[in-house]
């Protein structure tokens, strides 16, 4: 199964959210998964609103409930429509300071409530310089094999490189195609559950310019965009582009 994600962080799109799931909804969506990611407050609607795109929250609480002021539990995010849920994005991690041991309990509880996780990897320049992809996504992907794996019927995984989100600096196809072995081989020794049948997603600066690039190789699952996922023309090229 092939997916195309669109995150619109803490962003909306100029032509309103209607206007964009009415041009997303004309789209046939083919062999591929649409994935909606709104900000929190918008997943009601757009669960009332859409067709062919499923929903997911951009982020979710380690909790089930309590005293946790500003967080949303799991099962808020069900009852709001989320079928989806994206978590370890790096922006999570790098902003907020969330480590692999929260987004391990985040990934155990969105298991347990029914949401299916997409998990964010990836590694950032100085990491990449210094020839270091492979081990540090592995240990990205030790931390955060718990139980609760073996439960979830369907799982996904974004590599999303941190110095290529946002900054317009995409990974080449043939770079991301490298990575994905190595992301393959970590899956087999930590998460065996899913080695071949987790998706393997890539994020980073995707656009319609680039996507022809990184299909090339047919090794991607699909993509997490961001940026260009705010302008429904945008999305629905990239889709397009997903032939
Ligand atoms: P970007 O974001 O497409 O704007 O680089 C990707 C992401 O953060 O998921």
């Amino acid at each position: 199964m092939r997916y195309l994600i669109a995150n619109w962080k803490m962003n909306l799109p100029p032509e309103g959210m209607e206007g964009w799931m009415s041009a997303v909804a004309r789209e046939d969506p083919r062999d591929v998964t649409l994935v909606f990611a709104p900000p929190f407050p918008f997943l009601r609607d757009a669960f009332s609103q859409r067709r062919s795109v499923s929903l997911a929250a951009q982020n979710c609480n380690d909790h089930a409930s309590g005293a946790y002021t500003g967080e949303v539990a799991p099962s808020m995010l069900r009852y709001c429509g989320a079928e989806y849920v994206i978590l370890g994005h790096s922006e999570r991690r790098n902003i907020y300071g969330e480590d692999d041991a929260l987004i391990a309990k985040k990934l155990s509880i969105a298991i347990e409530t029914g949401l299916k996780p997409i998990l964010c990897i990836g590694e950032n320049l100085s990491v990449r310089d210094e020839g270091r992809v492979a081990t540090f996504l592995e240990e990205q992907i030790k931390a955060t094999a718990v139980p609760e794996l073996e439960r979830a019927p369907e799982i996904v995984i974004a590599y999303e490189p941190v110095w290529a989100i946002g900054t317009g600096r995409n990974a080449s196809g043939a770079m991301v195609a490298e990575t994905m072995v190595d992301i393959r081989r970590a899956l087999s020794t930590h998460w065996p559950f899913h080695a071949s049948r987790a998706p393997i997603l890539y994020g980073g600066s995707v656009t319609p310019d680039n996507v022809d690039d990184l299909v090339a190789n047919g090794t991607i699952d699909g993509f997490l965009v961001g940026g260009a996922s705010l302008d429904s023309a945008k999305f629905l090229a990239i889709h397009r582009g997903m032939r």
